[in-house]
């Protein structure tokens, strides 16, 4: 049975919020920490080494209560059901959501179309350590008979975004390979990269599900005519790997049958790190960190299926969204990673949001008249104090922010580290506290600034009350990278839930493409 169509803004737990939204809009987060000496306790969520710090948002215990009958009232739940169950929930591409099955390690069987999928999924996972242990261990050799040095992942949007942002974000777990990552269809950024690789020790990874994705089909075919000012036809098997769902195509193209790994039609390209798409993240790390990312995401999915909507992580994130994207009028939101390794997090999450939850038309067909979606971006602190965060503290904007930090360093650098959490704890607190016209006022004075007080006095103000969410990690490992990876995934999934729109089709990128074939066609030089 497909999801159920429920517009949300017709539910009893909407009219709800929206008079509970009359007296929520001044919150002000100041004067709910001084009436709840416990409200980051009762704010907070602990999961393994994940720790979920909700308190700086403008709720109380009512906002909760409301938001989560909101859940209950589009059965949330049932919906959870029919994703990890595999029932066929993108209705318009008439697919299986099965990203979750792809890190699920019970023996639950998971079936489409009467065949139980946990068996081909084994497999791959199989190929891939394989693959990664020959490669590593130098048994697989060139052309030439040297040991691979360098692995080439082509591919774009989902097919290239997770794996390049898991490669970066472990590049700490690096065993020798250096990794390279060919998207764009622009061949100044395809010959860049063919510079710094030497045809004899390189492999390339052919990512693209469909395998008709014409800038990764380009690019190919242009790394294939260099590669052969080296070597010969016979040679591509041993530097020619593809993962898609299309094996005639990747035949066609030259690839060796033995070296394509499977895509699945369940798996959608912004969702399918997890699968063989993640091949370069796991000859990078290593076939063993690769699966423990894969374990960290497990446990995501389990507490998301699990969890009582008031202590589910992912659940709460999505409502949070729809409380200020719905009720507040956000527009945006943004994502702050306190460390240098996730600095590519919101580029790979633009697409899962964007592309999932940009949408206008509902489950019933309908032009939808309320908000859906919301514009994703972020950046690295403490980078991005030092340069668009006065438009958070001082702006107009309302911008919901998520706080991403880890209590350790990963090289041991407990100074630097010092500095650097000091710095993502005074943002979050900056942002909800702000500075008052007293602290302000008293600030010019200790610095002698008494004759241009009442002029400057109005800037050096902060009102504070902005709301963020706070994740402090232990350190950043391939388990807790996947359990955060996941974590947003059913974000994604909550807030297209709710919202009552199909998330895993993506339609709206179609249009594009095709007017720029018939660009083609009728000036192809240009
Ligand atoms: O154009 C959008 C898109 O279809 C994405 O959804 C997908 O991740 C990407 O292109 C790449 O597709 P493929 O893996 O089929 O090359």
């Amino acid at each position: 049975m497909a999801l159920k169509n429920i517009n949300p803004t017709q539910t009893s737990a909407w009219s709800k919020l929206q008079e509970h939204f009359l007296q929520a809009k001044d919150f002000q987060l100041n004067k709910l920490f001084q009436l709840n000496k416990n409200r980051e306790k009762d704010f907070s969520i602990s999961l393994e080494e994940l720790y979920f710090d909700y308190s700086k948002n403008h709720i109380t215990n009512e906002t909760i209560n409301l938001l989560t009958s909101l859940a209950k009232e589009v059965d949330l739940k049932n919906a959870i059901e029919k994703y990890f169950s595999g029932e066929k929930i993108n209705v318009t591409e008439n697919r299986a959501v099965l990203h979750t099955a792809l890190r699920d390690n019970s023996d639950t069987p998971i079936y489409i179309e009467g065949k139980n999928i946990k068996p081909s999924i084994k497999t791959s996972l199989k190929k891939i350590k394989s693959l990664t242990n020959k490669v590593l261990s130098g048994k697989w050799k060139g052309y030439t008979g040297k040991t691979i040095t360098d692995v080439v992942n082509v591919g774009i949007g989902g097919s290239d975004l997770g794996p390049s942002m898991a490669v970066e974000a472990l590049k700490f777990y690096k065993k020798k390979l250096n990794t390279h990552f060919i998207s764009n269809i622009d061949g100044d950024h395809v010959y860049e990269t063919l510079k710094k690789i030497n045809p004899e020790t390189t492999i390339f990874i052919i990512v693209s599900k469909s395998f008709t994705t014409h800038e990764t089909i380009t690019n190919a075919n242009t790394i294939r005519d260099w590669f052969l000012k080296y070597a010969t036809v016979f040679d591509l098997a041993k530097h020619f790997i593809a993962v898609s769902s299309n094996i005639e195509l990747a035949i066609n193209f030259g690839i060796d049958k033995k070296n394509i790994l499977p895509m699945w039609n369940w798996v959608g390209g912004r969702f399918s790190l997890w699968s063989a798409v993640g091949l370069s993240i796991s000859l990078s790390i290593g076939f063993n960190n690769f699966k423990e990312m894969l374990d960290g995401a497990e446990i995501m999915d389990n507490h998301f299926r699990d969890t009582d909507f008031e202590k589910n992580i992912p659940v709460l994130l999505g409502l949070l969204s729809i409380w200020y994207l719905n009720f507040f009028s956000c527009e945006s939101e943004a994502i702050f990673s306190y460390t240098q390794y996730l600095s590519k997090l919101p580029k790979f999450l633009q697409q899962g949001f964007m592309e999932s939850n940009g949408k206008g038309v509902d489950r019933n067909g309908q032009t939808i008249t309320y908000q859906t979606g919301c514009v994703i971006w972020g950046g690295v602190g403490a980078n991005m104090q030092h340069s668009f965060m006065q438009l958070l503290h001082q702006g107009t904007k309302m911008i919901p922010s998520d706080f991403i930090g880890f209590k350790e360093p990963l090289h041991g650098n407990k100074n630097h580290h010092e500095i650097l959490m000091a710095n993502f704890h005074a943002q979050t607190q900056a942002l909800a506290f702000g500075k008052t016209v007293q602290e302000a006022h008293l600030e010019l004075k200790t610095h002698g600034k008494i004759s241009d007080l009442s002029s400057l006095l109005p800037y050096k103000i902060f009102k504070g009350n902005k709301q963020s969410n706070t994740f402090l990690l232990d350190k950043l490992t391939p388990k807790n990278l996947g359990m955060l990876i996941s974590m947003y995934e059913h974000k994604v999934f909550v807030q297209g839930i709710i919202w009552n729109i199909y998330s895993f089709d993506q339609f709206g990128v179609e249009l594009g493409k095709e007017l720029a074939l018939k660009n083609l066609e009728k000036s192809p030089a240009n």
